[in-house]
């Protein structure tokens, strides 16, 4: 394979801030190629495909599948992907998934397998949890710098789509409904938005063993341009998980208007000799033996995170979403190249199982023990300078 030529299903939200600018531009041409778009809504993958350079477009996602493509991006809704996912297996394709993968694990097991039995590359969505700020909170961790840890709290809260200022256009391309995000299957903010938190937690503490909680409704009826949106989806949920050796992790996923003090998906890990937050400029460790710079013991140490991302370089700093782009990239080298995806479909089917038994836990009251697992290896920083 000369480049991966890709097509991309979905041409919402994400596509249109993001993934479509990024798969435009010039400088990622020596590895792959924006070939195809497809949505079904009536002239949205034209006017893509217009607009961003693709030479096909199509409304019909069997016809994209027939197409000269190598590779398919998944970026529709969630409660589509799996027959997607597998769909796209089935016609030979190489597949980068937007979060999350599926909404079961059942259906995961189902993806993993036909890719394996095909030899096809499948990257999942998101690859935050190997970012190298978060492999440096890992380091801290398993330095012991804060003694023995036990316990954590991350989330995600975030009042909902319909207020993205990209959906308050008109035209094909902005007008876009985001009602399914209130509705099963694959709606809620765990899905959408605590799966971040998820592959954060779980790449710095390892994966979860139980899970309890509760979940409900928080809004029952919201509004996009005028329209009622029931929401038949719980939209505020809160778990506890015991991450194995006596460590529990708080998490939360709620579309309230906003979260507590550390930001969205941040971890808060503590010990019995410190502690460590983070955000996206600062790492900050507190502890009674915790070193300063200049290794004198000062209690408290503020470091900066290595905010670099694999293939994030040039005008991709510049474009939303550089985050799914670089997981896009990351398929495309290993279809090229033959590799393992260390952003992988194991993660993403330990995180959706930890959802999918989350939400049973609290429906049922019963405590749930998870099966799977999966390994963190490091993402070479390549193309990020
Ligand atoms: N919006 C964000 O901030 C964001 C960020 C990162 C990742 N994501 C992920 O990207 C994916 C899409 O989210 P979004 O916010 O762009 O959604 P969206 O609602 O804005 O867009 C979804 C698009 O999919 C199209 N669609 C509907 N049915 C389809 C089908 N059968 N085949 C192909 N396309 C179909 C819709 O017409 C719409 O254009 C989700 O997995 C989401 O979790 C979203």
């Amino acid at each position: 394979m000369g480049i991966v030529r890709i097509g991309l299903a979905g041409c919402g939200s994400v596509s249109q801030r993001g993934l479509l600018p990024h798969l435009a531009a010039d400088d990622i041409r020596p590895w792959c190629e924006l070939t195809a778009v497809m949505d079904v809504v009536p002239g949205r993958a034209q006017a893509s495909a217009e607009k961003f350079g693709a030479k096909l477009a199509f409304e019909d996602y069997d016809e994209m599948l027939a197409s000269e493509i190598d590779a398919v991006v998944l970026a529709s809704p969630i409660g589509l992907h799996y027959e997607q996912a597998i769909k796209a297996i089935e016609a030979g394709k190489h597949l980068h998934l937007n979060k999350t993968m599926t909404t079961t694990k059942a259906e995961a097991d189902d993806v993993i397998a036909a890719a394996e039995a095909k030899g096809l590359v499948v990257v999942s969505s998101p690859g935050n949890g190997l970012h190298c700020s978060n492999m440096r909170i890992r380091e801290i961790v398993e330095s012991g710098e804060l003694g023995r840890v036990y316990w954590a709290e991350i989330g995600t809260a975030g009042g909902g789509h319909e207020f993205e200022s990209f959906r308050t256009g008109d035209d094909v391309l902005a007008n876009v409904n985001p009602a399914w995000y209130y509705k099963r299957p694959g709606g809620g903010p765990m899905y959408d938005m605590a799966v971040y938190a998820l592959h954060r937690i779980t790449a710095i503490l390892g994966p979860v063993q139980r899970v309890t909680g509760m979940s409900g409704i928080g809004l029952e009826r919201r509004h996009f341009k005028g329209e009622e949106i029931i929401v038949d989806m719980d939209d505020n949920t809160h778990l506890v998980m015991e991450m194995g050796k006596g460590v529990f992790c708080l998490l939360y996923g709620s579309n309230s208007a906003s979260g507590p003090r550390h930001p969205f998906a941040s971890p808060f890990i503590s010990g019995s000799e410190g502690s460590v937050t983070a955000n996206a400029e600062r790492i900050e460790i507190l502890g009674r033996n915790v070193l300063g710079h200049a290794g004198t013991e000062t209690g408290r140490r503020v470091e900066q995170p290595d905010t670099r991302i694999p293939w994030v370089f040039g005008v991709h700093k510049e474009i939303p979403e550089r985050h799914v782009y670089a997981d896009i990239m990351h398929m495309v080298d290993c279809a090229l190249h033959g590799k393992k995806p260390v952003v992988s479909a194991e993660h993403a089917r330990h995180v959706i199982e930890v959802i999918e038994l989350g939400y049973k836990a609290a429906e049922t009251g019963i405590t749930q023990t998870c099966t799977t697992t999966f390994d963190i290896q490091p993402w070479e920083l390549v193309h990020c300078d």
